[in-house]
């Protein structure tokens, strides 16, 4: 394997390999398999889960990794094309990506979501830009339009519960102060189409998933013999399902418009999920969500910490899955 990107790049078959594969991993630990190898980590955002779980993951297979951030004490980082550097940014990253890749085996790289143009972040435009500066095995790390990562734990995760391939799965949109990225929304949508699930959109009026999006989760549906609904109407979208999983996005009516967007979402404090949510859902439904998480804004304190969540359970598999990702790349 040369590139994670996206799972739309795997058979299905494929993704149950890698889920195997990170299960026997964890049951019947490899300390050597990677020994010697090193892993480039290039974060242009935030992590908490990514950034520990990639260390903890090569750790765990005998290699090692090391972190690049604009946050670190490097060169200003300039990333604009075409731009002369009279300013503080002293480095630019069309030398600085090639660099950390060499040094590597394989690089991850988390790109920025500049959410200014939708057309533009739905081609994945910045990441496509990094990729192709590099030479190595190359995983997403998370893009404007995709985490695969994130994807391929959750599907482990849906397993390990004895969740359905045909089973009910909400993808909500949730009230957050921020307009966040599409990507979690995106990958998520299409990994649970992929799998062969019952999927629904749930989301107020002017946050509707773009066209893109939807066809894409659409033509996944098609082929596992799933399939694929958009709704605001909860009662509906709930009704009868076993997971529930929350994220906020940007209103793609007003994408790249911060203050109408910011207005639009001002009227929705009210999607936060709580108990009353699951009123007709599965008994048993489950909370999912990426993290981090905005609670008493998101998501209540009791459904977090109550046992329908599975937060905790799906940031472990992120370590899990990216482990089966790099022994396959490194490991051939
Ligand atoms: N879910 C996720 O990718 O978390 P981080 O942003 O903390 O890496």
């Amino acid at each position: 394997m040369n590139l994670f990107n996206d799972l739309a790049d795997f058979a299905v078959e494929e993704i149950e390999d890698l889920i195997q594969l990170a299960a026997r991993l964890d049951q019947h630990p490899e300390p050597e398999a990677l020994r010697g190898k090193v892993l480039s980590l290039l974060f242009l955002s935030p992590s908490l889960r990514t950034l520990a779980s990639f260390q903890a993951a090569m750790v765990r297979l005998g290699g090692g990794a090391f972190v690049i951030s604009p946050d670190m004490s490097i060169h200003g980082l300039e990333s604009r094309a075409g731009i002369v550097m009279d300013g503080v940014a002293a480095e630019h990253i069309r030398e600085a990506v090639p660099v950390i890749a060499a040094y590597g085996d394989a690089i991850g790289i988390r790109a920025f979501a500049p959410r200014e143009d939708l057309a533009t972040d739905l081609q994945d435009a910045e990441f496509n830009a990094l990729r192709s500066l590099v030479d190595k095995p190359l995983i997403n790390m998370e893009s404007a339009i995709n985490h695969p990562c994130q994807s391929l734990a959750d599907w482990k995760t849906m397993d390990e519960l004895g969740i359905p391939k045909r089973g009910k799965f909400v993808l909500s949109w949730a009230y957050h102060p921020r307009p966040l990225p599409l990507a979690v929304p995106a990958a998520t949508l299409h990994m649970a189409a992929m799998r062969g699930m019952e999927v629904a959109v749930l989301r107020p009026p002017g946050f509707e998933l773009p066209p893109a999006v939807m066809d894409k989760a659409h033509a996944a549906a098609a082929a596992s013999g799933g399939s694929v609904i958009e709704t605001d109407d909860r009662r509906q979208a709930i009704e009868g399902s076993h997971i529930i999983y929350a994220k906020s996005w940007s209103s793609t009516r007003h994408y790249g418009d911060n203050v109408a967007d910011t207005k639009a979402r001002e009227q929705l404090v009210d999607w936060c999920v709580d108990e009353p949510w699951f009123e007709n859902a599965k008994p048993d439904c489950r909370f999912m969500h990426c993290l981090p998480v905005r609670r008493g804004v998101v998501v209540s304190d009791r459904i977090l910490d109550g046992p329908r969540s599975v937060v905790i359970q799906e940031a472990r598999n992120r370590m899990l899955a990216q482990m089966a990702v790099l022994y396959r790349m490194l490991k051939g």
